[in-house]
């Protein structure tokens, strides 16, 4: 597809003056990876990381065929980040899970792969992926080791014609070999270069929250009486815990369930009958009514979306989606698997709203009544839940860079 807003605001013949991007208010500040000393042992960092997680996460589940260590993290790392493992060596997997941006990407709300191919799906933060039981926003896959093979193979984003072609690629290009060799005693194939993308993903877990410290560590200033209350209304009046579930020693702020909220079943009524114009920005302050027509010549259509259902063509799984943890998610807009809420108070504000209200959702989702303090309280618990340690992560993952493009 053709990119959509600045072909239109071209076609408009705006003369707005430039602005920089930091014009943007609602931004947010990019995460420093400077602002992290440089740690020549990182992935002895990680593999300590991944054995034994920081404050109010369980213990990861490593599964027994696939022990961490540091070279399979090492190597892992090199894979995620190399964009030769695309059909034109333009796309890495860290393109669409950007580390400043808290391994999520917070320019678009559905993910663009290769040659600009449109995707319907956000992408998600790969921090604290490791506790998933099934990946993906509708939970298709088991198991990090595997996951991997989707982008790799999808059309619309690393486009590969086979994964055996990959396996091929990476026999050929220097370096890899002696990288399997060195973290499996063989060289590359598909078990491995899952092996090893699953190692270097489990160690990017992210704890030690503000939260955590009030909740789990006992330490009663770690955050302010608006993040306590909201972390009452979480619990009590707004029910979000019941699916976004926090245990007595660790908190994953997902139960690892598929529902129905409303928002997808929302989302397909606004494309069967979209707005006769959409709002776009084409300049920091400055929004233009476009007509449909003018999107849709230059725009690809959007794609349905049935969630669950397309994974088990069940007609009770039609627009359920995976809970997501709600870890760190104060950077890692845009929201839900689409998406389309730019900001927490757009997602506090859809579940006050009570959803859809149509009758296959969950009956959880409810007007609830909030004014507008406690939504905001609600946005203030939601924010404590950002991990200090991203920045350093994002630094570990840019510390020598491997020689990949
Ligand atoms: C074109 C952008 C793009 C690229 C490139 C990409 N991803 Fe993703 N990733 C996504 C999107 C979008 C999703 C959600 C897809 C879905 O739910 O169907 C996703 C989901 C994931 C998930 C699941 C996270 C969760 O919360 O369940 C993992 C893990 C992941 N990607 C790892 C990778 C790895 C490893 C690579 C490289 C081999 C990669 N991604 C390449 C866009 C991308
Ligand atoms: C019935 C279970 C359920 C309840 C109750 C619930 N959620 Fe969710 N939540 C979900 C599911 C499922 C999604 C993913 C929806 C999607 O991707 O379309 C989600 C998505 C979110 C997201 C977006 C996360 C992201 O990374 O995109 C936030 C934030 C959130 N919920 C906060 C809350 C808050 C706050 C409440 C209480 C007011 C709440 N949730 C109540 C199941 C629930």
């Amino acid at each position: 597809m053709r990119a959509g807003a600045p072909i239109v605001a071209i076609a408009l013949g705006l003369a707005q003056p430039v602005q920089a991007q930091s014009a943007y208010s609602d931004v947010p500040e990019p995460i420093r990876a400077a602002t992290c000393a440089r740690a020549d042992d990182w992935s002895a960092r990680a593999l300590a990381r991944s054995l034994a997680p920081p404050l109010g996460l369980p213990p990861v589940a490593h599964p027994s065929d696939n022990p961490p260590s540091r070279a399979k993290i090492e190597l892992g790392r090199k894979l995620f980040f190399d964009r030769r493992l695309s059909i034109n060596k333009t796309m890495s997997c860290a393109m669409c899970h950007v580390p400043e941006q808290a391994f999520a990407n917070w320019e678009l709300q559905t993910a663009i792969g290769v040659e600009g191919r449109s995707t319907k799906r956000n992408a998600p933060t790969i921090l604290n992926a490791a506790y998933y039981e099934g990946l993906f926003h509708d939970a298709r896959d088991p198991a990090l080791e595997t996951q991997y093979l989707a982008p790799l193979l999808a059309r619309n984003e690393m486009a590969n014609p086979s994964a055996g072609g990959v396996i091929a690629l990476l026999e050929a290009l220097d370096g890899y070999p002696a990288l399997f060799a060195e973290a499996f005693g063989a060289g590359p194939s598909l078990d491995r270069t899952g092996y090893a993308l699953a190692a270097y993903q489990r160690s990017l877990i992210a704890g030690d929250t503000p939260f955590d410290r009030w909740y789990f560590g006992g330490e009663a200033e770690a955050v302010s009486d608006e993040v306590k209350r909201g972390f009452a209304l979480f619990t009590d009046k707004a029910d979000c815990a019941s699916c976004h579930t926090v245990e007595a020693d660790h908190a994953l702020f997902t139960d690892q369930q598929l529902h129905d909220t409303g928002h997808g079943w929302l989302r397909e009524q606004a494309r069967q009958a979209p707005p006769a114009a959409t709002r776009v920005r084409v300049a920091p302050g400055v929004v233009h009514e476009v007509p449909l027509a003018t999107i849709a010549a230059v725009s690809a259509a959007r794609e349905a979306d049935l969630g669950r259902y397309e994974v088990t063509e069940d007609p009770d799984d039609r627009w359920k989606f995976r809970t997501p943890s709600l870890r760190n998610v104060g950077v890692t807009r845009p929201y839900m698997h689409d998406g389309a809420l730019p900001s927490l108070a757009a997602v506090v504000s859809f579940y006050n709203q009570g959803g859809a209200g149509h009758p296959q959702q969950d009956p959880r989702i409810r007007p609830l009544g909030l004014d507008a303090g406690e939504e905001a309280a609600l946005v203030a618990f939601l924010e404590a839940l950002t991990s200090p340690d991203i920045a350093c992560l994002a630094a570990e993952a840019r510390i020598e860079p491997p020689d990949n493009h």
